[in-house]
């Protein structure tokens, strides 16, 4: 092969290198321009000069191929993953995709506003306890005082498995934070022979098996509470959810109103109402122009409910109530779709981070 092919050849691969060093996608070289045109040139050249000169470029067409095929088995040969070790201690630094910091996210208005839930309850002298995910019927009706086969356990819509419990009765994904009032009585009861109150709220998620809408959803929070001591009356009842609903809200002219309900763990059972907060019982959007919304169900702890905990109703009176959390959040604040709450949308969440981020 002359000096001049030869010349051309090595120029060509000196250009297809760098190229080939600094593009993103590697394969670009083996299509580009330059190599192409060592292609064509073999044709144009006499005979004896054809089979070197088409060797030299095959040679140079092959090592290109090679460095990209190495490329390749670099990029793919990650190393193993110990997916129970620490994200960091399986990948080193050039390979870690990148991660939003920690204080780019904040904490969900849901769990805002059961924290602030709490320490209003927590002023007024209650304890919490978390609820569970996982339940008995025991404890989601049993405990309660419904009987088998009562059609109230139907009002509840509960989800269930096919696993059985030691009763051989499916376990349930609690449909109220109620099915923890049992526990909380068992837990407790040594404070009332102290001349103690029973004082705890219990916040928790509770699943339902409900057609989703704007206004239900089948995941949702309640904060059930409950109280229990001697000489108790439904009017500590329904001072102490009044004086939680004007420091929630922070407004000093909340009225309430409570209508008879059935509940077969309360004795009576009240649907709890308070005038519309948005509009002074004028009526606005929020409360359906009623100038009230019904907000919880409440009662005095039925003696059954009492007797269970192997409490004695005649010395020892109590009262109790569920909020559903979503419900309040909404009217604190004018959101129009409960679905917001799960849905994880940026743009929703974004607007309750106190901080302001992103
Ligand atoms: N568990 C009821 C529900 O989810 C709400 C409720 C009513 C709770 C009365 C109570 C109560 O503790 O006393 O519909």
């Amino acid at each position: 092969m002359n000096q001049e092919l030869d010349n051309m050849v090595a120029s060509v691969r000196e250009q297809l290198l760098k190229q080939f060093a600094s593009a993103e996608d590697k394969t670009t070289v083996l299509r580009s321009n330059e190599l192409r045109t060592l292609y064509a040139r073999i044709a144009q050249l006499p005979n004896d000069q054809r089979a070197p000169f088409g060797n030299a470029v095959n040679k140079l067409k092959a090592e290109l191929s090679d460095l990209i095929r190495q490329h390749n088995e670099q990029e793919s040969a990650l190393p193993a993953i110990d997916v129970s070790a620490p994200f960091a201690l399986n990948s080193d630094k050039a390979h870690r995709p990148k991660l939003l910091s920690a204080d780019l996210g904040s904490v969900h208005p849901l769990s805002e506003e059961i924290s602030k839930i709490c320490d209003i309850f927590y002023g007024m002298g209650f304890s919490m306890v978390e609820s569970r995910e996982i339940d008995d019927d025991w404890h989601m009706f049993g405990s309660l005082n419904f009987p088998e086969g009562h059609p109230a356990r139907d009002d509840y819509d509960t989800f269930m498995t096919k696993q059985l419990d030691k009763d051989n009765k499916p376990l349930i994904a609690p449909a109220h934070t109620s099915s923890m009032q049992h526990r909380v009585l068992l837990k407790n009861k040594h404070l009332l022979d102290k001349g103690q109150p029973i004082a705890t709220i219990i916040p928790g998620r509770t699943f339902r098996n409900e057609d989703v809408d704007p206004r239900h959803e089948h995941t949702f929070n309640q904060i059930e509470g409950i109280y229990v001591n001697s000489q108790v009356n439904i009017g500590n009842l329904i001072a102490t959810l009044k004086t939680f609903l004007e420091s929630y809200f922070n407004s000093s002219n909340i009225e309430v109103k409570t209508q008879p309900f059935y509940f077969p763990f309360t004795e009576p059972s009240l649907e709890f109402s308070l005038s519309c907060p948005f509009c002074n019982k004028q009526g606005c959007s929020v409360c359906s122009q009623s100038g009230w919304i019904e907000l919880l169900g409440c009662g005095m702890i039925h003696p059954q409910v009492l007797r269970a905990a192997k409490i004695d109703p005649i010395k020892f009176q109590g009262f109790a109530w569920g909020v559903g959390v979503e419900r309040l959040v909404m009217m604190k604040y004018g959101i129009e779709d409960i679905r917001h709450f799960e849905s994880g949308k940026l743009s929703f969440l974004r607007q309750f981070s106190a901080g302001g981020y992103l």
